[in-house]
């Protein structure tokens, strides 16, 4: 599939975009892609507990939605949620959630100081390399102080992971990046307060369910199919 010259380059994956990710590996690991979600929100909660950040009086927004299905789990619990993305036509299946459109990628359609907390899941490895501090300091201007931002990443050191986004249509662009890159571009656009890593999808979702306290035993072992950077604003 090649690049629309035209448009933000996933509008043209967005009505196939659930069977482009198919892939059989990704198949035997969950059984669908919400597990891949849930264990996101779950460490969005377990974070914001540790830290004191009560949702229910919080704003938060991600950044490159999508199609919004972490906004979706995670919406109900804020006191405000919002998303955003390049691509209007991934938006299309945000119904009854609160997303804007932008435009420019460098730039981040909301005011200096407006959220708490900003997540950015699986969105840098689609950015070209020179353009992702730009967006890591939209971040930071519209966090208020003390906020936090988190990015979720691909982990390239896992095999399996390389696999998949090998293969996958929609990561025809990516450039994966190692967790530190993400740490550096948080610590270079002031949000390096408390940095932490946390690497998950260790275990597949049957032997999750059973043995789910394994991964936590896993977190600073970078071996994970994905990571999440934290870091706060100064
Ligand atoms: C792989 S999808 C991930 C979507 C969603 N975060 C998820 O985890 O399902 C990457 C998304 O990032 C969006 N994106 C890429 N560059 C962006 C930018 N500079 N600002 C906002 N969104 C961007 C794309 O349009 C696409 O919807």
């Amino acid at each position: 599939m090649s690049a629309n010259p035209n448009g933000p380059e996933f509008d043209q994956y967005a009505k196939q975009y659930a069977e482009l990710l198919n892939d059989p590996i990704r198949a035997r690991f969950a059984s669908g892609s919400a597990f891949f979600f849930e264990r996101k929100w779950e460490l969005l909660v377990n974070y914001m507990a540790e830290i004191g950040l009560d949702p229910k009086k919080a704003a938060w927004l991600d950044v490159g939605c999508g199609a919004g299905e972490l906004l979706r789990l995670g919406a109900p619990h804020f006191a405000k949620a919002f998303g955003c993305d390049l691509s209007t036509e991934m938006m299309k299946a945000c119904e009854g959630l609160n997303v804007t459109p932008h435009t420019d990628r460098g730039e981040l359609p909301f005011s200096d100081g407006s959220f708490d907390l900003i997540t950015v899941v699986c969105v840098y490895h689609h950015l070209e390399p020179p353009d992702r501090p730009l967006l890591t300091a939209e971040i930071a201007r519209v966090l208020r102080p003390r906020g936090v931002a988190c990015i979720i990443e691909h982990n390239p050191f896992n095999p399996l992971t390389q696999l998949i986004v090998r293969r996958t249509p929609v990561d025809e662009n990516a450039k994966l990046l190692m967790a530190g890159t993400a740490r550096a571009l948080l610590a270079g656009a002031d949000l390096g307060a408390n940095l932490r890593t946390t690497y998950f999808l260790y275990l597949p979702e049957k032997l999750y369910r059973k043995a789910g306290y394994l991964e936590s035993w896993l977190a600073n072992v970078p071996a994970g199919g994905q990571y999440a950077v934290f870091g706060r604003k100064q």
